[in-house]
């Protein structure tokens, strides 16, 4: 951090997806191997879109998605490791969830091991309503003939 020069950004077209693929892939275990046309995507069809730079190095990311009144949810929170344990991860998600767009009466996220820290921020544990369709990974078992047979059967 020392000789740093932090700023936060809002503006999808700042993005520079292959900084984003590196820093997934160094630090965000889910998103390890994503392809930029598929990141691409992602930011495109998502509002806020929220990075944190040192200079011109993409350091930090958070993106998510509302409906604008009921629900939203937050997705890959990421701070590069070396900048870690600088308040820059608090500041990240308060970004998030100050956006216009964010004004929702409840924003879910999904963590593995970061409850601690979202803790922090006023998340609470919510076990009972988590559920999960693994839909790509379905369609991907499937062949395209398989899906074309089941299709006519009704599947
Ligand atoms: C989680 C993450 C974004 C936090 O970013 P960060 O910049 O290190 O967090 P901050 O410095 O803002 O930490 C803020 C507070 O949370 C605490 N904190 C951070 N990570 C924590 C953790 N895993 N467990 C408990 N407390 C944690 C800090 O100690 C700090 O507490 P303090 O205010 O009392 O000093 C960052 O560790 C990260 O990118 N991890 C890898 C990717 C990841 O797991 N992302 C979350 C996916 S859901």
């Amino acid at each position: 951090m020392k000789n740093s020069q932090i700023h936060f950004s809002e503006r999808h077209a700042e993005i520079d997806l292959y900084q984003l693929q590196n820093l997934f892939n160094i630090a965000a275990f889910w998103a390890k191997g994503r392809s930029v046309e598929d990141l691409s995507i992602a930011i495109a069809n998502s509002e806020p879109v929220v990075s944190v730079w040192d200079r011109e190095h993409l350091i930090g990311f958070a993106r998510a998605n509302s409906d604008g009144i009921y629900r939203a949810t937050i997705w890959d929170v990421v701070i590069h490791p070396e900048y870690q344990g600088n308040g820059l991860g608090i500041k990240l998600v308060e970004t998030v969830l100050s956006h216009p767009r964010m004004q929702v009466e409840r924003v879910y996220l999904m963590t593995t091991y970061q409850h601690a820290f979202y803790k922090k921020i006023g998340f609470q544990t919510n076990s009972t309503t988590t559920m999960v369709l693994y839909n790509q990974s379905h369609l991907d078992s499937l062949s395209c003939g398989d899906v074309q047979l089941q299709e006519s059967l009704g599947a």
